[in-house]
């Protein structure tokens, strides 16, 4: 089919073009026929404008696009004309101007969509998902991948300028350590093989190192089979970084560099560098998480010493057994009624507390249910130790350290919300620093890495490697923007003897350590730089720069939260051939 092509797109025609003649090609928004004249507008990537058909300038014409219908794909041709006072329309950019149509060519003709491609769509996300492509058109979420395309450019101009080089790593490899269960690929050609898909491209990441690449990064899709969230994707983009004869201070000042500029290229703004930082400890015994929002305070006091000798059991146990008795101020909450008390109680038992203890503070005293047991003059002395004003409410749970921070942690979040103080215009970027190396799997019966088991610990704390593992810190660190998780890394282990040593306290025995990471162990011994590194949340980092709050509106062809594709329906069921080939049998 012939058709004029464009000689311009549909977001740029202004006042100051007015009297040309132009193409515009593109999908057909809305039609509208008032009383004669029939409007459309027309749309693409870059806008949308408004066309006029006129039956008395042309009768046939007017009578074409009487039957065109939404997501029609035209060729339309004819005058820009500059629109009188009153129908300018100031919410869109081409709102100065409309074409009046002289030529229509219809490309294609659509059946009628499952959902107005607009950006107040009511449609569930499930058929959205299902029909992506339509639900792409939208000019919101073309506008996320814009946000998207500029991030790659500017990750790649940065690292660039900054003497890395951007290296792929494969896809099939042997499965990596990085806690998750692995995507499995049988392989025909060895019989009862399996590639695993990379958790992440850590080993050959550190492995670059070896090679002498000194700087390098890349963006890759990673591959975890683990239960999804909103922020979490079976497969997912990271920004891969390694760095060699570094120390935590280098992987910090370049990344800040990368936060730095995203703010400033995509929203503008400018971010203050150094970030804060808070070690792990300091993180969850003042915000209850290692990945706080800090952009609201709601800070913990821990009153374990004002009760540990009071009459109160439920905290002198707790307290005497090595647990916290710990709280936070939630302002101006002293009017909730003993019914709201009674859900706020629930919900703590919900997120798994024994029991939720309140004190509202009265203009002339505190009132608490505890006050027969522990007396007024411990309620007063922790008032005043948690700096509680007339009209707060206290908030206390006890229980073991990690789980009353938890909690604590989790109403935290809850209070700020319902008080509104999540402040969307604030960008708090922080460091965690100084995680544990290890914690222990009650399952297992067994301590596992938390990071990964190539993160070295802290030089200061190599001692209690042998005395008490679980007190050794690590040299690992996580960025956190508002509350997540956007970044995490760690410098290495290039020794062999204390990577052996760290293998052990993990349970894994030499020769499965040499069956798992062989190849990594063999290649320390030819010269490894001491090195470390970081990975980003690529889609997090992107789904919280164009405000959204899922990073499905940031991934071009997601899953669900059951990790499928509805669009093209995997996964799915394959030949009896196919699996034949594999040596694979479905019991
Ligand atoms: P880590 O496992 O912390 O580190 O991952 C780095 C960052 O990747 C993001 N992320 C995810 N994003 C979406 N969906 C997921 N399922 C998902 N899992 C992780 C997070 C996280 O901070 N190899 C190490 C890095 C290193 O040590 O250098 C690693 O992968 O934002």
């Amino acid at each position: 089919m012939r058709y004029n092509k464009r000689t311009h797109t549909c977001g740029e025609l202004r006042a100051s073009d007015a009297g040309k003649h132009v193409t515009l090609t593109g999908w057909v928004d809305f039609q509208r026929d008032l009383g004669g004249v029939i409007f459309i507008v027309v749309r693409d990537r870059y806008g949308k404008t408004q066309v006029v058909f006129n039956p008395q300038n042309n009768s046939q014409l007017h009578q074409q696009a009487a039957g065109l219908r939404s997501e029609d794909v035209i060729s339309v041709s004819g005058k820009v004309n500059n629109r009188p006072d009153g129908m300018i329309n100031p919410n869109m950019p081409t709102g100065e101007i409309d074409i009046t149509a002289e030529e229509l060519t219809i490309l294609t003709k659509a059946d009628v969509p499952p959902f107005a491609v607009t950006d107040d769509v009511n449609a569930s996300e499930e058929l959205r998902l299902q029909y992506r492509y339509l639900d792409l058109r939208r000019p919101a979420l073309q506008k996320n991948f814009l946000t998207r395309h500029q991030m790659y450019q500017i990750t790649r101009k940065y690292y660039d300028e900054l003497n890395f080089i951007e290296i792929e790593t494969p896809i099939l490899m042997k499965s990596t350590p990085e806690g998750a269960r692995d995507y499995l690929v049988p392989s025909r050609v060895h019989h009862g093989k399996f590639y695993a898909l990379p958790q992440s491209p850590q080993t050959y990441k550190q492995l670059l190192m070896v090679a002498g690449m000194d700087r390098y990064f890349q963006i890759v899709k990673c591959f975890r089979d683990e239960d999804l969230r909103a922020d979490r994707q079976p497969e997912f983009t990271q920004i891969d970084v390694e760095m060699s004869f570094v120390d935590e201070e280098d992987i910090y000042q370049v990344t800040e560099g990368l936060m730095k500029r995203f703010f400033k290229e995509i929203k503008g703004i400018d971010v203050q560098i150094p970030f804060p930082r808070l070690t792990y400890k300091e993180a969850i015994e003042t915000y209850g998480s290692d990945k706080p929002d800090t952009r609201f305070d709601l800070k913990f006091t821990n009153v374990s010493e004002l009760v540990q000798d009071s009459g109160f059991k439920v905290f002198a146990d707790v307290v005497k057994k090595g647990g916290v008795v710990a709280g936070f101020v939630a302002p101006q909450c002293a009017n909730y009624s003993r019914s709201q008390l009674d859900l706020l109680t629930d919900l703590a038992k919900k997120m798994g507390a024994g029991g939720l203890v309140w004190m509202k503070v009265t203009a002339d005293s505190v009132e608490s249910p505890i006050e027969k047991f522990i007396g007024k003059e411990v309620l007063l002395s922790i008032k005043n130790k948690m700096q509680a004003n007339v009209g707060d409410l206290i908030l206390l749970i006890s229980d073991y350290w990690m789980k009353t921070y938890t909690i604590l942690g989790n109403l935290r979040l809850e209070i700020g919300k319902r008080l509104n103080l999540l402040d969307d215009s604030k960008n708090n970027l922080l460091w965690v620093t100084d995680f544990p190396m290890f914690e222990y799997d009650e399952n297992e019966k067994r301590y596992i890495a938390v990071h990964h088991p190539f993160t070295s610990p802290k030089l200061e704390d190599l001692g209690l490697l042998d005395s008490d593992p679980s007190k050794a810190r690590a040299r690992a660190y996580d960025l956190v923007l508002n509350g997540n998780e956007i970044a995490g890394g760690s410098i290495r282990i290039h020794d062999r003897t204390l990577q052996s040593k760290v293998f052990t306290l993990l349970g894994i025995d030499e020769e499965h350590a040499k069956k798992k990471f062989g190849f990594l162990l063999e290649a320390f011994r030819f010269g490894a730089p001491p090195h470390g590194g970081i990975a980003y949340g690529f889609d997090r980092i992107c789904m919280l720069m164009t405000g959204e709050k899922s990073i499905r509106d940031v991934i071009a062809f997601p899953k669900t939260t059951s990790a499928m594709s509805l669009m093209d329906e995997s996964p799915s069921e394959v030949d009896e051939a196919q699996l034949k080939e594999l040596h694979i049998k479905i019991v």
